[in-house]
């Protein structure tokens, strides 16, 4: 197979054991091999004879390069938008208290619910285009916006569609459990029970990578939780957790004892909470987007999960309620400003920390026999990335080792 060299570059490998912050190289090369990281370091270490096999050569024009974005936490696939709520909540309501009424969640369930395969996906795609301008390369994407068989079961093939119709790895997260529907009003355990038998029927038809649930007291207690949870186990499918946003109701400490992948929000952990993730290596990933949307001041809390060696993960959240919002680069920003995370730990937040917050070990880094997903950046520093507000310094994005 024919290699392909890349030079004039500085690598922000994000190798984690790496000399420098960000695992920068600054005269770096990478040497593709098909959809595979074939060689990465020096160019001066380049060993000759590796140059001499590599049929494509490219000037990367002195351009800064790091792992292909993740975005690890989106509820990307939804009709409509919720404005209306928006300008409720700046007229004085709450967004527990628009959920209570029947708005919040179950406004896009309606509007998702009556969209078409084809409208869903044609206003999911918007959303899509802009995560792939930023150099977003893996997408996760829940469902929870159907919360029936058949919507689920229409949402989760819109994000398989979406992957296979972009140059993106997409993973599709089963979030079921993310509110009760109206024709359960009253009978939470009894949707729980037809959580479980969606989660069975559509595992099966192989749309489901992950679950994850709303473990909150305006959707489930940690007791409904686990028995998502447990039938979770029984397929093999890892999990996840919407966990202390609003309140700390201990969904970390459960979502630990079950080796959760993440634990997402947590404005409300607690100290035994971080001392469980820690222990279970579950991944803390922190939404700014949503932090800042819904006005929080509760923050999350980022030095106990340093203290703890917790991996923090950054994500868009993207979803019409709490994080309308479909830049990732706004978020490192973010979670700069708002969380006071240094420009390393959220890059680390996008690249490694969310990989490992999907399960996925083959990317996140740029380092031998890892993915050939990679972006080409027209900034001189790594920290120009979260620096910037509104800037589009994304120049050219690999996927697979190729072009997009
Ligand atoms: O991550 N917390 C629950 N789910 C979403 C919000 C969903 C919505 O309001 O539509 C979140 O914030
Ligand atoms: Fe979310």
């Amino acid at each position: 197979m024919s290699l392909q060299l890349w030079t004039h570059c500085k690598l922000a490998t994000m190798q984690p054991d790496a000399a420098l912050p960000y695992g920068l190289i600054e005269d770096g090369a990478l040497v593709v091999e098909g959809a595979v990281l074939h060689w990465v370091g020096p160019r001066r270490e380049l060993p000759p004879q590796l140059v001499q096999r590599c049929g494509q050569q490219h000037d990367a024009g002195g351009a800064l390069i790091t792992p292909g974005l993740i975005d690890c936490h989106t509820h990307l696939v939804y009709a409509g938008d919720r404005s209306d709520e928006f300008e409720l909540r700046l007229n004085g309501a709450s967004y527990e208290a628009i959920a209570r009424q029947g708005g919040g969640i179950a406004s896009t369930v309606q509007a998702s619910r009556s969209a078409s395969p084809e409208d869903l996906k044609r206003q999911s795609r918007v959303r899509l285009q802009q995560l792939l301008a930023e150099g977003v390369t893996t997408l996760e994407i829940k469902s929870g916006y159907g919360l029936a068989l058949a919507h689920e079961r229409k949402c989760l093939q819109v994000a398989r569609d979406l992957g296979r119709e972009n140059a993106l790895a997409i993973r599709s997260t089963f979030l079921g459990a993310h509110a009760l529907p109206s024709e359960f009003a009253g009978r939470p355990d009894d949707y729980i029970d037809e959580v479980l038998r969606m989660m069975v029927l559509l595992h099966a038809e192989g749309l489901v990578d992950a679950v994850d649930a709303f473990c909150e007291r305006i959707a489930f207690s940690p007791a409904q939780t686990a028995r998502v949870f447990e039938t979770a186990r029984q397929l093999g499918l890892p999990v996840k957790l919407h966990a202390e946003q609003l309140s700390d109701s201990g969904g970390a400490q459960l979502a630990a004892s079950f080796g959760a992948l993440s634990c997402d929000h947590l404005e409300w952990l607690s100290q035994e909470g971080a001392q469980a993730m820690a222990a279970a290596g579950s991944v803390a990933v922190l939404l700014p987007g949503a932090f800042y949307f819904l006005r929080e001041t509760r923050l999350p809390p980022v030095d106990l999960l340093r203290r703890q060696r917790v991996p923090i993960a950054i994500s868009t959240d993207c979803n019409p309620g709490s994080s309308p919002c479909s830049s990732l680069l706004l978020m490192l920003n973010m979670a700069c400003t708002l969380f006071r995370l240094t420009p390393h730990e959220a890059l680390a937040g996008v690249t490694r920390h969310a990989a490992q917050a999907l399960g996925l070990r083959d990317r996140g880094v740029l380092a031998a026999g890892m993915r050939a997903d990679f972006v080409l950046w027209d900034v001189q520093r790594p920290a120009q990335l979260s620096y910037a507000l509104g800037a589009k310094p994304c120049i050219q994005t690999i996927f697979n080792g190729e072009p997009r």
